[in-house]
């Protein structure tokens, strides 16, 4: 468990998958949460159930271009400030070579999704992280933003591999003002998103290509989100940090 009373996290797509393991590991830290979720009103009135304290839900659409900046100010309003973003929400959608309109329909929901809404929220944090002293951003990338992704998904490769891009630069720029940048690059990580790819492939086949014989689960991607958040190790900033179970190797 790391540290983190008093810290207010920002941590979109929170209410399933990644995020909600994310938010069960800052919670437990201490920080105020605020999780912010796309449709599924569902999981949010689960979440808010498990974590009546410390637990501020937002709703958004970041497939809505102006989503990302409702997001940040509505999520800014809770506490008056923010000290780490993790900007975690993403989708894995196909762009298909043989069908122009879905090819271009999922080119630009990849880059909207999967890096213009990180990167405005980037935006909004680092123009407030200069005004409070610093903070913390994570961005959660993947093994594909390395290698790119398969035939099937070009657009979301390029739009993680843009991610990462996005995460150095800031990284590189602002760390003289005490804003740190990391990326989390997971490989296959067992959530709604792996399901479709395991069930096609097979639990077994995917497992026997993996080192560790398992999919990661999401709750050893919330443990370094938690770590990276404490500020325990500031000289990090610009890494990503793989999580592959060695599956990818760099
Ligand atoms: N699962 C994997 O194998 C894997 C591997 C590498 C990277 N990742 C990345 O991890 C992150 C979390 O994914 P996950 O595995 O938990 O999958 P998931 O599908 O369970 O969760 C994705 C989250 O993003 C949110 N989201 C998607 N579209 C949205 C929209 N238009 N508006 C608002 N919210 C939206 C969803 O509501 C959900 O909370 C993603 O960025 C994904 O690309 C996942």
């Amino acid at each position: 468990m790391f540290d983190l009373k008093g810290k207010t996290i920002l941590v979109t797509g929170a209410t399933r998958g990644i995020g909600a393991a994310v938010v069960a590991e800052i919670h437990v830290g201490g920080a105020n949460v605020i999780g912010h979720f796309g449709r599924n009103a569902g999981y949010a009135e689960a979440m808010q159930k498990q974590y009546p304290e410390r637990l501020h839900l937002v709703r958004a659409d970041l497939k809505d271009p102006a989503g990302a900046d409702r997001l940040w100010h509505e999520a800014l309003a809770v506490h008056g400030r923010i000290d780490v973003l993790v900007n975690n929400a993403g989708i894995y959608l196909a762009s298909p070579l043989d069908d122009a309109t879905a090819w271009v329909r999922s080119w630009a929901e990849n880059i909207q999704v999967n890096l213009q809404a990180p990167a405005d929220l980037c935006r909004h944090a680092i123009r407030h992280f200069q005004a409070i002293g610093g903070g913390i951003i994570v961005n959660m990338a993947s093994r594909s933003s390395h290698r790119g992704d398969g035939p099937e998904h070009l657009a979301y490769g390029a739009a993680k591999g843009g991610l990462l891009a996005l995460t150095k630069g800031i990284a590189r720029g602002y760390a003289h003002e005490n804003i740190l940048a990391y990326a989390i690059a997971p490989g296959w990580v067992r959530t709604a998103m792996a399901e479709e790819h395991i069930a096609t492939v097979g639990e077994e086949a995917v497992t026997a290509a993996l080192p560790l014989r398992e999919v990661t689960p999401p709750e050893d991607v919330a443990a370094m989100v938690a770590f990276l958040a404490s500020g325990r190790c500031r000289h990090a900033t610009g890494c990503t940090v793989d999580i592959t179970g060695a599956e990818y190797v760099r």
